[in-house]
């Protein structure tokens, strides 16, 4: 049996003031006709050879509830009490499965163009997590990005084999590292896409996040795999005590034994501006998203779910705008709003 059990943490703070923390990105259609979070449920195989998939379940914040209800009918539902960032929520998934149970990890909020190669590098990946190795998906790096992690090859060549042992995680380099590893060819991205023996993984938090691994367990209301629909909420002060890391900091980075399925698949975070507008179109020309927006510029991104935008003298700028405020940044910094942005929330 493979459980598949969706992330949902993120608040989505660069694609503010359309993605909010209460409503964030996950829950917009951002990438097609339904949420984001609907889409990864629905873009799963019903199973995978042998392989019966269960209906996606999540791990998410109890905040949202009532969205996760509505856009995962079936999905058992792993609720937090507050972000612990995303150990404690892998943590949470690998107890709520049979040891023996292959664990699917999915962000809620990637878009995936190519669906049968992604079928085809999670029929790989069943391989690859045979012998309890933790299984990444690798993406073939475009840029030097700052915001992903990496997976050091043996070689270039290891990129096409169906699956291939990790050298080395390393978690969000700083930039002249990216160029390096950008240049050497022997590198892809970490998708965020895990799969693993619920038993491997729980062994690797008991020895490299022993304290995470122990929270969880203590504050999960019961343990082993769920039925349809069924609801787990974490105890609130147990859950406090997991300490808020994501799990390639507390498990990838140091796991012994990890393997890379490569993959081409159209992939996409849909981290923030300038990702969002290479998903709609190509790079000289402008894309306007909203019934609202209007543009006189060039190879600029507009986005609104409200106001509308005009733009006239500029070009290779993201515009964002909500009925909660206005963004506008370079395309070129749109990774980079964070701190603007949490300013402006905060202020709101
Ligand atoms: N349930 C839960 N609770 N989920 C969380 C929490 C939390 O507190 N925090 C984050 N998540 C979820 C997010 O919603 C997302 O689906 C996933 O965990 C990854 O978190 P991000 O915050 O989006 O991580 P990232 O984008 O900085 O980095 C990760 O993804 C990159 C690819 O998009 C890493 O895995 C990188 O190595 C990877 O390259
Ligand atoms: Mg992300």
């Amino acid at each position: 049996m493979m459980r598949p059990f969706i992330l949902c943490g993120g608040a989505g703070t660069r694609l503010w003031p359309v993605s909010t923390p209460e409503r964030p990105k996950q829950f917009h259609a951002l990438s097609g006709a339904r949420a984001m979070i609907a889409e990864t449920a629905a873009r799963l195989p019903e199973r995978l050879g042998a392989i019966e998939l269960a209906p996606a379940a999540a791990v998410a914040g109890a905040r949202w509830r009532a969205a996760l209800q509505a856009h995962l009918p079936d999905g058992p539902l792993v609720l937090e009490p507050a972000a612990r960032n995303s150990g404690p929520a892998v943590a949470a998934a690998a107890l709520c499965a049979a040891r023996d149970d292959l664990v699917l990890i999915l962000p809620a909020d990637h878009h995936i163009a190519d669906v049968a190669a992604f079928h085809d590098a999670l029929a790989r990946g069943v391989d690859a997590a045979a012998d309890g190795a933790l299984v990444t998906f690798g993406i073939r790096p475009g840029h030097a990005a700052t915001g992903y992690g990496y997976i050091e090859l043996d070689s270039a060549d290891a990129a096409s084999a169906p699956f291939t042992p990790a050298r080395r995680f390393v978690e969000k380099p700083p930039r002249e590292t990216a160029e390096a590893y950008l240049a050497g060819g022997r590198h892809v991205w970490n998708a965020g896409i895990f799969l693993f023996r619920a038993g491997a993984m729980i062994e690797a938090l008991e020895r490299h996040a022993p304290q995470m691994i122990e929270a969880v367990r203590a504050a999960l209301p019961a343990a082993g795999p769920m039925a349809a629909g069924e609801m787990r909420m974490l105890a609130r002060e147990a859950f406090a005590r997991a300490p808020s890391l994501s799990i390639d900091y507390a498990v990838m980075e140091k796991a012994e034994r990890v393997n890379v399925v490569p993959v081409s698949m159209g992939w996409s975070d849909l981290g923030d501006l300038r990702a969002l507008k290479a998903l709609h179109g190509a790079d000289g020309r402008s894309v306007l998203i909203g019934p609202a927006a209007e543009d006189a510029g060039s190879g600029n991104f507009i986005l609104s779910t409200g106001p509308r935008v005009a733009v006239r003298g500029l070009s290779a700028i993201a515009v964002a705008a909500s009925p909660d405020g206005v963004l506008v940044t370079t395309l070129d910094d749109a990774a980079e709003v964070r701190k603007a942005v949490e300013g402006a929330s905060r202020s709101a």
